[in-house]
């Protein structure tokens, strides 16, 4: 995993706008997140994550067959990040594959590197969940500066006054990079992947969106777009709660069910970071105990499509991941995409 430098407490997020450390404690659970900084991309913390995990896996960039990127805050409208990165790596003909399945960009990642495996097409495939949500915010230089205490003084007015009408959303994201190398197993030893479920109801496209900013209008950008605040997500949140809070556990039980496995029989259930209301909520109807589930929202807030991989890294680093393992991943994003993996360590 790899997150930027710069740590944003909920005291500090509070100069910027009108909210409070309490508000969002109870709220979401977030205590801090990090923030990118003028010219750290999404492409640049995906390709620093996809440098470690390459690192630790031992496999050198060009023993890659495929590459695989997961944004929903790429550097650019096209090209993809996939070709960024695989620049970045230094690769030149290894084929790269984007991913847009915004906080199910990752599980759906997996599916696709695991389906690649399995048919035959890639032995190693490296998986990149990347995000720099801090792109979305209509803050200049100087507000940044304040904000990480940079800079004396406090933010301009425009700055408090942006923060503060998108301050439901403003703080529940941070910006993070994970990823994972796969590789054939063919030892039999059972270890791996055991399989995935994944679903899209886009009917609720509109329940977490972006309006502005795409073939849908005619030109796909203007300036009255920025003005008008149409490039910054619309997120109906009570819905997403409520949406999340059902299908989670419906789909944990889903997969367990169609491989033959009791809920007894799994070691660790990681879950998206959305908000720790929405896990504690999945974990409580699933009845599992505290030390079954893993969270780490508390430090990084909701990294879109970096955040299996933070939560997977953090809990493997403090032993939670053990060999022969049962391990379940289960995520709901925009557009809207849930489902469900089940790794055996
Ligand atoms: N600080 C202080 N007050 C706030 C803040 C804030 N940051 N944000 C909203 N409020 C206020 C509102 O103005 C409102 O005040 P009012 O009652 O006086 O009108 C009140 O708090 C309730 O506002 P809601 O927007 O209804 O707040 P809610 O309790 O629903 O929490 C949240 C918002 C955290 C987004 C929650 O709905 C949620 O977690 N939803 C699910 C996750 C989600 O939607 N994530 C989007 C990311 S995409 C993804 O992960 C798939």
């Amino acid at each position: 995993m790899f997150v930027p430098e710069g740590v944003v407490t909920n005291e500090r997020l509070s100069r910027m706008m009108d909210t409070s450390d309490e508000w969002i404690r109870q709220r979401t659970g977030i205590v801090e997140r990090r923030y990118a900084r003028f010219g750290e991309s999404s492409s640049k913390l995906g390709a620093e994550a996809a440098r470690r995990a390459l690192d630790d896996a031992e496999i050198a960039a060009e023993d890659l067959d495929l590459v695989v990127f997961a944004t929903m805050t790429p550097d650019h409208y096209f090209p993809g990040n996939g070709g960024l990165l695989a620049r970045e790596l230094g690769l030149s003909s290894t084929p790269a594959l984007d991913i847009r399945m915004q906080c199910a960009g990752f599980l759906s990642g997996l599916q696709v590197a695991d389906a690649f495996i399995r048919s035959g097409s890639a032995r190693r495939v490296l998986l990149v969940g990347a995000e720099c949500h801090a792109s979305l915010f209509q803050w200049n230089r100087e507000d940044w500066e304040v904000l990480f205490g940079e800079r004396d003084g406090e933010p301009s007015a425009e700055a408090v006054a942006w923060g503060t009408m998108h301050r439901d959303r403003a703080v529940i994201f941070g910006d993070g990079a994970g990823a994972f190398v796969l590789e054939a197993n063919e030892s039999g030893d059972g270890r791996g992947f055991l399989g995935f479920i994944m679903h899209t109801d886009g009917a609720q496209w509109d329940k977490l969106y972006v309006p502005g900013g795409g073939s849908a209008s005619f030109p796909y950008f203007t300036p009255e777009m920025y003005e008008d605040q149409r490039t910054v997500p619309v997120v109906e949140g009570r819905q997403v709660f409520r949406l999340a809070t059902t299908a989670l556990p419906q789909i944990v039980r889903e997969i367990l069910d169609r491989h033959a496995l009791a809920l007894d029989e799994l070691s660790l259930l990681l879950m998206h970071q959305a908000n720790l209301r929405i896990n504690e909520a999945v974990q409580k109807q699933l009845g599992l105990p505290d030390e079954r589930v893993y969270n780490n929202i508390q430090r990084y807030g909701n990294t879109t499509a970096a955040t299996l991989p933070l939560v997977f890294h953090e809990a493997k680093a403090e032993g939670r991941v053990r060999p022969g393992a049962l391990v379940g991943f289960a995520a709901l994003g925009a557009g809207l995409h849930w489902g469900a993996a089940l790794l055996r360590v």
